[in-house]
């Protein structure tokens, strides 16, 4: 409202002593957006300055704006003398220091409020200690301007209430921003924090590093989505930030007490593949692991055969299911602990179809509907699995945090809990320096560029990703050998971390000879 007056005819100086600077339209409707997902009675600004959050409720008009009390405080009056509004729709806005007004409580705030120094915000003497009664918590002497209006919003937000905050990101990283990041972590409020890589073009004037906080009083720990913006042009096409993210962060992976700022970046960082590299699809191939289309009927204990009494030709070995395998080196003794511990390690393989046991129980599977689930049912027969030898190499299918990498010696095949590896002829010869490499710390980082996401923090491999990634070529894998690799996987049985050092310092040595 009246923004190009406004700015034609205030000085900057004391726009700037006051710390105004305006929200640009689409980001205010996307905070607006985020706060008025539940219908607030009540909402909150408490840096008005020309209004912008205030256009955009009238534009988003979801909610009549004259059906809420619409609360602002603005402490410049100047600025507020710039404003017209009709009686209708328009805001209560106090001219005052948001800062020294009572708590009150609302169902929603929306603010960008002044990110000055904090050496020129005078009145911090008396002010933090003001806020640290009524907030309840010790602040630390830099706190700066926007984290004091942040914490005393976060104070007033009502039970179930939204909030959508710009801050200036040094709090990430700064002593002062502790305090911040554990009041908004320990209540489970902050859920998604929004950062722009190249804000000059969203925020032109803005003379700091911004982020834009979302949080929402509803007490349920969940991942906190991570959103980049990278050009203006995106913000017409997002609908809403909630479903706009490229990362989801588990609570436990922004402490309080680290800096969040490399954690933040460090996901985006784009990694440099080293030249050279070929792929993996020229040592073989990953394919999805066996598909039985009912594995409660397909996969069996030690028990079930024999109480089935089934002849060994109709079964074999099999890894079903993922947490079957929890070390990167599975062995003929692992599978034996596991079999004898009652897991279903074997699959249904039938090869006499003409023995009574094995037609007793193909029968029961067809009393049970076995046969007519859609994987069944559009085979022929139906209980017929594909036949596939063991595969050296496993990949997991989801993941959280590292790629699952196993070498499998044992002579059991895999359901599609594991993406499975059969090199071929050349790759036969580097079976070992494949699996080194994707358990090294830089195997797993360009492994990982492949990835898809999924909620909930979890990572997706389609086979053919795995097969796109890139590894070692020939001439590199060849400055070393496969005793090598087998002496890391003797490490790798007692020793996982030592095991991925010492990967970690063979596939240095080979890429940069
Ligand atoms: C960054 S501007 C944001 C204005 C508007 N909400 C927007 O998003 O475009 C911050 C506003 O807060 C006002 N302000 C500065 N200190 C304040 C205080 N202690 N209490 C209330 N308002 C304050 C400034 O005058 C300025 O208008």
């Amino acid at each position: 409202m009246h923004e190009s007056k406004y700015t034609d005819l205030a000085p900057i100086k004391h726009r700037k002593e006051f710390g105004q600077f305006f929200t640009p339209n689409n980001v205010a409707d996307l905070m607006i957006s985020w706060i008025i997902k539940d219908n607030p009675k009540s909402i909150l600004d408490p840096a008005f300055g020309l209004g912008r959050f205030f256009d955009s409720l009238l534009k988003i008009n979801k909610l009549r704006p004259d059906d809420i009390l619409y609360k602002a405080y603005e402490i410049d009056p100047s600025i507020i003398s710039y404003l017209d509004y009709s009686s209708h729709s328009s805001p209560v806005i106090e001219i005052a220091d948001y800062l020294e007004a009572d708590l009150k409580s609302y169902d929603a705030i929306v603010c960008n409020p002044p990110y000055m120094r904090f050496q020129n915000f005078l009145k911090r003497h008396h002010i933090l200690p003001e806020i640290e009664k009524k907030a309840g918590i010790r602040l630390d002497g830099y706190t700066n301007i926007a984290s004091i209006f942040l914490i005393k919003s976060l104070k007033e937000l009502n039970t179930g209430g939204r909030l959508a905050y710009i801050m200036p990101f040094e709090f990430f990283n700064a002593g002062y921003g502790k305090e911040i990041k554990r009041l908004l972590l320990e209540n489970s409020l902050l859920k998604q924090i929004i950062v722009f890589s190249n804000e000059k073009d969203i925020f032109p004037e803005v003379t700091t590093t911004i982020c834009i906080l979302l949080c929402r009083k509803d007490g349920v720990t969940s991942p906190i989505k991570l959103t980049r913006i990278d050009h203006v042009d995106q913000l017409k096409n997002i609908r809403s930030f909630e479903d706009f993210f490229q990362y989801e962060l588990t609570p436990s992976q922004l402490p309080p007490d680290k800096k969040w700022s490399p954690v933040i970046s460090g996901l985006y960082e784009q990694i440099t593949i080293p030249s050279e590299l070929s792929k993996i699809s020229e040592y073989g191939k990953f394919v999805r692991g066996i598909a039985t289309g009912a594995n409660k009927f397909f996969a069996l204990n030690r028990e079930k055969i024999k109480n089935l009494g089934f002849g060994s030709n109709n079964y074999c070995r099999c890894i079903t299911k993922s947490p079957q395998i929890r070390k990167s080196i599975f062995t003929e003794n692992d599978f034996h602990d596991l079999e004898k511990s009652g897991a279903p390690v074997y699959c249904l393989n039938i090869k006499e179809h003409d023995n009574k046991k094995i037609i007793d129980y193909l029968n029961y599977g067809v009393s049970k509907g076995f046969h007519q689930r859609f994987l069944t049912n559009h085979r022929n027969p139906w209980y017929k699995l594909e036949s596939r030898l063991p595969a050296p190499i496993l990949a997991g299918v989801f993941n959280r945090g590292r790629l699952k990498i196993i070498r499998n010696f044992t002579g059991a095949i895999n359901f599609t809990c594991f993406h499975s590896f059969y090199p071929n002829l050349p790759g036969e010869n580097y079976i070992n320096r494949i699996f080194i490499y994707l358990i090294s710390d830089i195997g797993q980082d360009i492994i990982m560029t492949n990835k898809r996401k999924y909620g909930g923090g979890l990572d997706k491999f389609e086979p053919s990703d795995l097969n796109d990634g890139y590894c070692p070529s020939m001439n590199q894998f060849d400055r070393s050998s496969e005793s090598d690799a087998s002496e890391i996987i003797e490490i790798a049985k007692v020793d996982p971390q030592q095991a991925i050092d010492l990967s970690n310092r063979l596939i240095t040595r080979i890429l940069n000879a």
